[in-house]
């Protein structure tokens, strides 16, 4: 059976599963599921809220499904993740992902990009411009006074297709055409997002562009390992295998050096608590308002995790691995409990973080970090999984 549904399905599911249990079962033997708790297990939001047309675009809502019985959702608008159910160390299912109910509530919170699919630049661009083969092109500064995360209307924002559906896997994809938001070439993007046997979301990006352009993908998942609204992440212990970050200045443009973490609070090459040192006295924490800094990965090839978060009360861990050299580690410094997530709670201060899988911010204007040109003959592919597993 499909373990995928489009949200039409999904609306009649708890509907059909209701008359089942209702015709074939006594009302005590309501589950007959792997499930440990019912009343205590997270779930994800209802399709109702991401059927909507939007620029003349239908938006649908999505669930992939594997055997251990994780789950994960997604809608088209923005190739958004909007939830992710993996068990804890009890094996209650755990929403790890912070997310909203409805598309409205991705819309009126823009600017946070919750489970967001980030392009066609991940991160800052200094000053809203950068120059490619001696031409100069001018992006929307929206994040003052630099481009952030694409611009004005980034992949976040648009609606994509859905060109493949399988029971665990599925493909958004989106033709960013010559010109969008500044940026040079018909960019041809897909993400495909994977559940796998052993509890990991793998995705995979791939992009083809017809003129000389850049590109930068990433994901830009919230996590709470607790589970999503379960308070602040500032006791996760976070294990990152860099031994190099790239300092940024008070706009959040990196200053174009390689610097080492030891001795510094971004040395989290052993692991350590978010918030034990989150308050230092140091200027670098400053400038991000915590932690907003790319990390240089020492090894980014898959074969090893590059990073490692664990949540304190739920024992759930997740270990990252990327093909992209650098990780945006975001510690939900600009969340201000402004906006009522699934499951009711505020996105308040840190009450989540991001680990986005890139190449580093600001790369076109600094020719000492690696690369973010692509060329037409060239295909764009990037690799990141998140790995869940609880103990
Ligand atoms: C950026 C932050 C920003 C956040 C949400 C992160 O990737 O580095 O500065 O506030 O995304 O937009």
């Amino acid at each position: 059976m499909k373990m995928i549904f489009k949200s039409h399905l999904l609306l009649f599911l708890p509907v059909c599963i209701l008359s089942l249990a209702a015709c074939n079962q006594p009302a005590k033997q309501s589950s007959t599921s792997t499930m440990t708790d019912s009343t205590t297990q997270a779930t994800l939001p209802a399709a109702k809220g991401f059927e909507q047309t939007i620029d003349g675009k239908q938006a649908h809502y999505y669930i992939l499904k594997n055997k251990n019985g994780v789950q994960a959702s997604f809608t088209n608008y923005g190739a958004h993740l909007v939830g992710l159910l993996v068990p804890d160390k009890a094996g209650k299912l755990t929403d790890v992902v912070v997310g909203f109910d409805s598309i409205a509530g991705y819309k009126t919170s823009l600017s946070a990009y919750y489970g967001a699919t980030i392009g066609r630049y991940g991160n800052r661009i200094a000053k809203g411009h950068f120059v490619l083969d001696g031409r100069r092109y001018d992006l929307f500064i929206n994040n003052k006074p630099n481009t952030l995360h694409g611009g004005q209307k980034g992949f976040n924002d648009v609606v994509w297709d859905t060109k493949q559906v399988s029971d665990t896997a599925i493909t958004f994809s989106y033709l960013s055409k010559d010109g969008e938001e500044g940026y040079p070439g018909n960019l041809d993007c897909k993400v495909t997002f994977e559940l796998t046997k052993d509890n990991a979301i793998k995705i995979s990006y791939e992009a083809t562009t017809d003129k000389n352009t850049i590109v930068n993908l990433t994901n830009h998942s919230y996590f709470n390992l607790n589970g999503a609204g379960s308070g602040t992440i500032l006791d996760h212990i976070v294990q990152m295998d860099a031994s190099n970050y790239t300092p940024i200045d008070a706009t959040s443009i990196p200053t174009g050096k390689i610097e080492p973490v030891a001795g510094t609070p971004f040395d989290f090459t052993k692991p350590a608590t978010i918030g034990s040192r989150i308050n230092d006295n140091n200027e670098q924490l400053k400038n991000g308002t915590g932690y907003d800094h790319n990390f240089v990965l020492d090894k980014h090839d898959l074969t090893t995790p590059i990073a490692t978060a664990t949540g304190d009360k739920s024992g759930i861990e997740m270990q990252v691995f990327t093909t992209e050299p650098g990780l945006q580690f975001y510690s939900g410094n600009f969340m201000k409990g402004g906006n009522t997530m699934h499951g009711g709670a505020k996105d308040e201060l840190r009450t989540a973080f991001a680990m986005e899988t890139q190449h580093y911010p600001d790369s076109p204007n600094k020719p000492q970090f690696p690369s973010t040109e692509l060329k037409p003959g060239e295909t764009y592919k990037t690799v990141t999984i998140y790995k869940f597993s609880a103990k």
